[in-house]
């Protein structure tokens, strides 16, 4: 028996229940905001608004980002919404599995095991429906929430790092005999390659990085014509040698990105050489934003003026 049908079926009957959208949306808005207050982000916060438009409009569901298959648990007392996990199905490494997100509990109800409850529950309705991963995300210095997961058998598999740069800074320089151009045709081969070793399958299922955009061949024209997002692409040579390239990708949301491609030990020299291009040739009041491992590049990317924006444990379940 898991601990939440020890507590439907002990003290706590009635409180914990499916979420039902068209009543709990703008509550679990409200939860949302307070629990991670200082956790909420430009698009954090602008998700919660958006939920706060699809709950006084259904319609809006599927134009915003709150995904419409969103589901989950809530825990209900005394008619005051509690605790909140939603479940949002992704397609990770090859399989369906459930993001379990916004797991939310009330500040003066925490430590009671509402969160545990929630999220025993939805593992059990995953299992249900023949989901077998469940994945899910704590910052890195969330060391209850980690803990919470880690009690459940979740197993941390990436640590990353999302940078942004707004500024370059003054001690920002080219490394002497490295050039820059825009990316070649013939510079696929490797950026392919080394794209795979910085955005590895375990995490490139939830980055919004299209590979298919970047190829310079014929499904790259496909992809870019089919895509609302601009491209712009550097390489980093030394003589004839290709170090690295970097593909900067407009986004809606509050940074656009930047994709690196280089071996591990030229991508300190690479990011010298191109973020300073990218920013330069890219609109100048938007964040440039940079996932990579934890840990990576550190000093390189401070001295070029990048600010660690956050850090993400990546955790996953097998069911
Ligand atoms: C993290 C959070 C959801 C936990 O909710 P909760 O209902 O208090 O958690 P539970 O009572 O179910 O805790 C179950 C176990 O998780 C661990 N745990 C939970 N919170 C913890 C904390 N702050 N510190 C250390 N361990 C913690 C403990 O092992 C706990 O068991 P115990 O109380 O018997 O020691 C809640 O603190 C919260 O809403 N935080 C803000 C939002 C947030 O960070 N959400 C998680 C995003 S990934």
């Amino acid at each position: 028996m898991t601990a939440a049908t020890h507590l439907l079926g002990a003290s706590f009957p009635q409180y914990l229940r499916p979420l039902d959208l068209s009543r709990d949306l703008n509550r679990v808005a409200d939860l949302v905001e307070l629990c991670f207050a200082e956790r909420l982000d430009s698009d954090g916060r602008r998700y919660v608004r958006q939920m706060r438009q699809a709950a006084r409009n259904p319609a809006l569901l599927g134009l915003t980002r709150v995904n419409p298959a969103f589901s989950g648990f809530v825990w209900e007392e005394g008619g005051a919404l509690l605790g909140n996990l939603n479940l949002l199905p992704v397609w990770a490494m090859g399989q369906r599995a459930y993001l379990i997100a916004n797991v939310a509990v009330h500040p003066q109800h925490r430590r009671r095991g509402i969160a545990r409850a929630l999220t025993e529950a939805a593992l059990d309705a995953a299992e249900n429906q023949g989901i077998r991963r469940a994945w899910l995300q704590a910052d890195a210095d969330n060391e209850g929430a980690q803990a919470l997961y880690r009690r459940l058998g979740f197993q941390e598999k990436v640590r990353r790092t999302t940078w942004h740069l707004l500024h370059l800074s003054d001690a920002a320089a080219t490394p002497p005999g490295i050039r820059t151009e825009p990316r070649r045709r013939a510079d696929w081969v490797a950026q392919r390659r080394w794209l795979a070793l910085t955005y590895p399958p375990a995490v490139s299922w939830h980055l919004p990085l299209d590979r298919k955009a970047l190829d310079p061949g014929l499904r790259g024209s496909l992809a870019r014509l089919l895509s609302d997002r601009d491209l712009r692409q550097w390489s980093a040579l030394a003589g004839t040698e290709l170090l690295g390239v970097l593909a900067w990708q407009s986004s809606h949301l509050q940074a656009d990105w930047l994709w690196l491609a280089a071996a591990p030990e030229r991508a300190a020299n690479v990011l010298a050489a191109l973020a300073p291009a990218a920013r330069r040739a890219t609109p100048a009041h938007r964040k440039l934003a940079l996932d990579l491992p934890a840990g990576d590049n550190e000093e390189a990317l401070q001295r070029l003026g990048f600010e660690a924006h956050q850090t993400l444990v990546w955790m996953q379940l097998e069911l």
